[in-house]
């Protein structure tokens, strides 16, 4: 049909979609030492995946092809994972082991690619996403952590992954986007804070970002979680972002240096987010994951059940 002029002037320009997400996985996750002293934190495992391979679902599913790994000289493993494991492929091929081949195959699926850049000293989150610039170069991209883990259910919003619905979410603004979720105030010492204008209950532009304050200096409770959506103009600002919480170069300073060039939004994502980067989150995956597993729900049910009552933890 015959579109009126008016239509096409006013349309929205068509803004560009992420393809690359990075994944800083330099962390020496000393939290979970000793089993950290030979596997990194990114591949402990929720049932039957690793960490880092759910991250990397999520932003495949948000539509990224290229996925930069900023890791450290102690890291091989999380490279090994994703080469190609000929042998193994071979001898499951052989043993007519169909379905398990189809699993180590899809640990990247076809056409996504991932590239390799070391971040030689640990200087920082903003420092490990500016390691990645000669891969990304001048076009918005997804920073994951892998730590955060973000768990969405099927019936809720399509079953979209926190970052997919994030994009969409930047490909409609065109600026930039950081997921956040509300966290007790007394927790805000944990987290980068924001504090956003029209804030319409999902999204709003961040006007205030700070990394780590004390509760009492937070200018909100709204907490930010590891995903974003990023202009590319971030790199620059990196290039000369100080020292700043921990004596690290944050990530969170260089966004907040952002804000008044460009817009940001703080978005608050439909899913659960465990915090995997501690004790207690990397539990509370692995219970959620398991009775919510096609196969192994109900029996892991009964045998929590079972572990509750043996324990004498007696159902209120
Ligand atoms: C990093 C960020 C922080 C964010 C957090 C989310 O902190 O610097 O702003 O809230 O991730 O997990 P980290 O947990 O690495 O200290």
């Amino acid at each position: 049909a015959h579109r009126p002029r008016e239509f096409i002037l006013t349309a929205p320009p068509a803004l560009t979609r992420i393809r690359k997400a990075v994944f800083p996985v330099a962390g020496l996750g000393t939290r979970f030492l000793p089993a950290t002293k030979t596997v990194p934190k990114e591949m402990l495992p929720i049932v039957d995946k690793p960490l880092i391979q759910y991250a990397v679902d999520e932003a495949v599913e948000a539509g990224c092809d290229t996925l930069v790994f900023v890791t450290n000289r102690y890291k091989h493993a999380v490279a090994d994972y994703f080469d190609k494991a000929y042998e193994l492929e071979q001898k499951l091929e052989k043993a007519g082991k169909a379905e398990q081949l189809e699993l180590i195959r899809n640990v990247l699926p076809p056409g996504v690619r991932a590239v390799f850049v070391t971040q030689a000293e640990a200087l920082g989150l903003g420092h490990a996403v500016l390691c990645a610039r000669p891969v990304v170069g001048d076009e918005p991209f997804a920073v994951l952590l892998p730590d955060d883990l973000i768990w969405t259910r099927q019936s809720v919003a399509g079953g979209q992954g926190a970052l997919g619905q994030m994009a969409d979410h930047a490909q409609r603004t065109g600026g930039s986007a950081v997921a956040v979720q509300d966290v007790p105030r007394a927790q805000t010492g944990s987290y980068g804070i924001v504090a956003t204008e029209d804030f319409d209950g999902q999204a709003g532009r961040i006007s205030q970002i700070v990394e780590k304050p004390r509760p009492e200096e937070a200018p909100s409770n709204l907490a930010v979680v590891g995903r974003y959506v990023l202009s590319p103009r971030i790199f620059d600002l990196l290039e000369t972002t100080g020292r700043g919480s921990g004596g690290e170069i944050q990530l969170t300073d260089a966004i907040a240096q952002l804000l008044p060039l460009e817009r940001v939004d703080a978005f608050r994502f439909h899913g659960t987010r465990f915090d995997c980067g501690t004790h207690l989150g990397l539990i509370e995956a692995t219970v959620r994951y398991a009775l919510d597993h096609e196969l192994l729900s109900d029996a892991a049910r009964s045998l929590m059940q079972n572990a509750l009552d043996e324990m004498g933890v007696v159902e209120t």
